[in-house]
């Protein structure tokens, strides 16, 4: 049997990987900026993460919903102790599409309506709801057409405004990230999400925070939304969580009330999915990783600032995005095949750096000094 062909795939084979390096199978080492999309939160293979798994797995990896599982209550706990969320409930699944599935289900649930507010360059995943709300036409299938979801121009307050004035009190949920991944990192500003928050309490809908990419302190703050100073009902989170280990959740404000078998999954929460969040927030307070993306973050936006051939260079914390010109379209190729640094992309012409949050001054150093002469010795 042959694997469906959907990736375009990098001629590369890791075979090993710690902290922000990964190495091929033939032995040559790689800087990882780019976290496999933003996925590898505290580093790679870190000892704490693999011991608790490893223990975990030893006990029982799996048992079902129908039964108590304390782990799911302690990483609740956790999760609001590190996000600041104390009065927020923790519901689990198993990704970032699912997430956000149950975070719209959840608000049409709650409002008892059906449209649903998205924004120009949005992605939310590829499952039905998820990805009808994605800015892209090329993967959402006749099947998950619908109109009931409307997209709106990003960061402009007056036409969501408008909107609002005519349709409001049809809106189950507005859904945006704090700041667009693979839309080329685009950055909510603090008066949209305001904005948002105000709409939403007027209009009686959701704020849903898609928090996957942009969230669990890859900004620097454990939520990049609440830099605006207003909370979400709902904020998505996955990738970032489980360092790896397949994991992802919504946690719902207070105002929601739950009832048995509104929502659901198999494999959610399971016993080793707990246990590696669980590692993945105790490294991440032990090792004051927000604080690190934050320095380490605004240290690599502002040297990248100073390179004169890149333009655009936009994010927050440890979720950069810069633009490199026409004529240096395979600069991200050359980085990762004659620098061995891996970087993200976004169409077009946009490299992203989506590193683990453990990156250290001397790898974002090394990169600054790699980029400028790969930059210089460029040959289109
Ligand atoms: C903002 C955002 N939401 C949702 C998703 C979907 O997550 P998953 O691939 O885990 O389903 C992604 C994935 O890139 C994302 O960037």
């Amino acid at each position: 049997m042959k694997l469906f062909d959907v990736y375009p795939i990098n001629d590369i084979t890791i075979t090993k990987a710690l902290g922000s390096r990964v190495w091929d199978n033939n032995g040559i080492e790689y800087m990882d900026l780019y976290g496999g999309h933003a996925v590898i939160s505290i580093g790679h293979t870190h000892p704490h993460w693999v011991k608790r798994i490893e223990e975990q797995l030893n006990k029982i990896a799996f048992y079902s919903n129908s039964i108590k599982i304390p782990l799911q209550e302690e990483l609740a706990e956790k999760l609001g102790e590190v996000s600041g969320k104390k009065d927020f409930e923790l519901f689990l699944c198993n990704s970032g599409a699912e997430a956000n599935e149950n975070a719209l289900k959840l608000a049409s649930f709650h409002t008892n309506r059906k449209k649903i507010v998205s924004f120009k360059k949005a992605f939310h995943g590829r499952t039905s709801l998820a990805v009808a709300a994605t800015d892209n036409p090329s993967i959402v299938a006749p099947v998950n057409e619908t109109d009931n979801i409307v997209f709106l121009p990003f960061n402009d307050i007056e036409t969501l405004t408008n909107y609002f004035t005519e349709k409001g009190n049809e809106v189950a949920a507005i859904i945006i990230e704090g700041i667009q991944g693979v839309g080329g990192i685009n950055v909510a500003s603090n008066n949209f999400l305001i904005a948002i928050r105000k709409l939403c309490d007027q209009y009686g809908s959701i704020y849903i925070a898609d928090s996957v990419q942009c969230g669990y302190g890859r900004s620097g703050i454990f939520f990049s939304h609440d830099c605006a100073g207003v909370e979400a009902d709902i904020y998505s989170m996955a990738k970032g969580m489980g360092n790896g280990f397949p994991i992802g959740g919504i946690i719902v404000s207070p105002k929601f009330k739950a009832k048995h078998s509104m929502l659901g999954t198999t494999f959610g929460g399971n016993h080793l999915a707990c246990a590696a969040a669980l590692a993945v927030l105790e490294v991440m307070q032990k090792e004051s990783l927000m604080e690190n993306a934050k320095t380490v973050g605004d240290y690599l936006m502002n040297e990248l600032k100073l390179i004169p051939q890149i333009s655009g260079v936009r994010g927050r914390g440890l979720m950069i995005g810069f633009d490199v010109p026409d004529e240096y379209k395979n600069l991200k190729k050359d980085l990762l095949f004659k620098y061995k640094i891996f970087t993200g992309e976004a169409k077009p012409n946009v490299i992203r750096l989506l590193p683990s949050l453990a990156l250290n001054m001397n790898d974002a150093t090394t990169f600054i000094s790699t980029l400028k002469i790969a930059i210089t010795a460029y040959q289109p």
